[in-house]
């Protein structure tokens, strides 16, 4: 019942169906999700709907693509005197509404973690310049973190909407938006350094 951004895919419907059918005939059933299944996983929804069908379930945690990516990409998520909050925002923030939390993303000293942002480039560049975020706010685009796929590209809050439309990813995409994006230059540096060291 696996998904794939922009692919058709299950209803949600459907798999909750799926699943109460496979348990009512007496099955043990394993619903296998990416990361952890209760952020932006529809976990709970398909938990609630568990409970409500009396099929008892338990909750297997995973990590979640914002501190799997972070740190297989050597940026700290929280960093002490750059960020003192981490904030994990849908990138599908038109559906459901108009969203109005965006002069609290704004707030400085804290770090944003966009799932499914980088259709939303554009509008997440001009909402957060329009609150003030200064266009060189570091901003990294990890595709297919924690594989050996990985690939990252570090860009400018300014120039965020321009860098995702060049890109033509094969993989799910998290964007990090703040100071500690920063940091990974600092920390590869020390690496390759190591690295001449270690070669010495
Ligand atoms: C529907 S959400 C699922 C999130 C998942 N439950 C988790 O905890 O990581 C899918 C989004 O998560 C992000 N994502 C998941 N795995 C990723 C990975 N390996 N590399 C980069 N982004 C990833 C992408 O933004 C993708 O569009």
């Amino acid at each position: 019942m696996g998904k794939r951004c922009g692919k058709a895919s299950a209803l949600q419907q459907d798999i909750c169906a799926v699943l109460v059918r496979l348990a009512r005939s007496g099955k043990q059933v394993v619903r296998l999700k990416g990361g952890d299944p209760f952020i932006f996983g529809r976990g709970g929804e398909e938990a609630l709907y568990l409970q409500q069908h009396q099929i008892p379930f338990s909750v297997v945690p995973g990590i979640t693509a914002a501190l799997g990516c972070a740190a297989s990409s050597l940026i700290p998520l929280t960093h002490r005197g750059l960020s003192r909050a981490v904030t994990l925002v849908t990138g599908h923030l038109q559906k459901g509404g108009e969203f109005r939390g965006w002069s609290a993303l704004a707030q400085a000293g804290q770090t944003l973690v966009f799932y499914m942002g980088l259709e939303q480039a554009d509008v997440i560049q001009q909402q957060l310049l329009a609150e003030g975020c200064p266009s060189q706010l570091p901003v990294a685009l990890i595709e297919s973190g924690t594989t050996r796929a990985q690939q990252l590209c570090i860009t400018a809050l300014g120039q965020l909407s321009e860098t995702a439309a060049g890109l033509t990813p094969s993989g799910p995409v998290l964007m990090v938006i703040g100071e500690v994006v920063g940091l990974r230059a600092e920390l590869t540096a020390t690496l390759n350094s190591l690295d001449t060291l270690a070669v010495a």
